[in-house]
């Protein structure tokens, strides 16, 4: 029999990619989103139903509706320098909300979860690149709510034999590769749609908000990963929950590719990419924005046997134009 998933947020951004992937991986997939910012018609597969994490009688009507196998978990809200100016809203959507989640889960006796954290839990790193041992210092509110959730979900592992695995993404990155889906932030803040609003004349400039990093060019650096290897990482570890045949223990994976890319480097990609040039502005730092971040993914290989295979900027370019 097909399993059963609960995709939260799954009219978001990487929700909508992975109900697509898990749809086609064979599963039966149902959306659970608040729309604060994903899109109904994202939803390409499956069935969609409204709901807020704060809301635990809905939540507790849908558990028992569907009784699904498991849930995957992208409902929060994730701009690092929002978190900065509004961490009410960090702490009340992704700490309280899942909390709310996770005892429903309990309840309904749902003990499998993977859960959407970030490379932000680090702050900065003390070696790169960041493997999942690294000391875990978040240096904003995003960063922090993720944290307190993945601390969260030790405690319900120990107390309730809830089984999870945590996935930490670098910068997620591209479209789905048949061009279904796109990304869709409303405002947009993060870089690589950005540089390609600027290119395609949607904007008049790019911004690089700091130069004077310490890197090798003065701005940040970043891992990105494709959209759609970060869903079949997501594909490996539900088959590590369904096709294993002992309870499995639960995790922590780095998402990324290893590669480090800096904000000026990717200008440089785009506008060569394209062929066109566009103005391109300097700007102090951002707050909350650590230098570098590039993951070590030697155990998501080793364990889920994941590998990335989009890794050069340029093909994450190419899936977004
Ligand atoms: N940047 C610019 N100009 C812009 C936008 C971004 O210079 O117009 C810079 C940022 O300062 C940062 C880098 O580009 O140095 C990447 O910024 P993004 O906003 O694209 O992404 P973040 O690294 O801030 O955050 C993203 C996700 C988080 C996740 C994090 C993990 O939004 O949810 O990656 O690395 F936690």
């Amino acid at each position: 029999m097909k399993k059963l998933l609960f995709v939260i947020g799954g009219a978001g951004y990487i929700g909508s990619h992975m109900v697509k992937y898990a749809s086609k991986a064979g599963y039966s997939v149902v959306t659970l989103d608040n729309l604060s910012t994903g899109h109904k018609d994202a939803v390409k597969y499956g069935e969609f139903e409204f709901c807020e994490l704060g809301d635990s009688e809905k939540l507790n009507t849908l558990f028992k509706k569907y009784s699904p196998d498991a849930v995957v978990h992208f409902g929060a809200a994730s701009i690092v320098s929002e978190s900065v100016n509004n961490p009410y809203k960090y702490y009340l959507n992704n700490v309280v909300g899942t909390l709310n989640l996770l005892e429903v889960m309990v309840k309904n006796q749902c003990k499998k979860i993977i859960f959407s954290s970030s490379a932000s839990v680090y702050g900065n790193p003390e070696y790169s690149p960041i493997d999942e041992i690294h000391p875990k210092k978040p240096i904003n509110p995003y960063g922090k709510s993720k944290l307190m959730v993945e601390q969260i979900l030790a405690d319900f592992d120990k107390a309730y034999g809830l089984k999870y695995l945590v996935f930490r993404y670098f910068n997620a990155a591209g479209h789905d590769l048949d061009g279904e889906l796109t990304e869709r932030h409303e405002p947009e803040t993060h870089l690589l749609p950005l540089i390609i609003n600027a290119a395609q004349g949607k904007k008049k400039y790019v911004e690089i908000f700091g130069t004077n990093y310490d890197t090798h060019d003065g701005s940040c650096v970043r891992d990105f990963i494709h959209v759609a290897d970060l869903c079949e990482a997501h594909l490996k570890g539900l088959d590590l929950f369904f096709k294993s045949n002992e309870e499995i223990s639960s995790d922590y994976f780095n998402l990324g590719s290893s590669n480090g890319f800096s904000v000026k480097e990717v200008i440089t990609s785009v506008k060569k990419e394209l062929n066109i040039d566009f103005k391109v502005l300097s700007k102090p730092r951002r707050e909350g924005d650590p230098a570098v971040l590039i993951a070590s993914n030697n155990k998501a290989m080793k364990i889920l046997n994941f590998s990335p295979k989009i890794t050069k900027i340029k093909d994450i370019i190419k899936t977004l134009i």
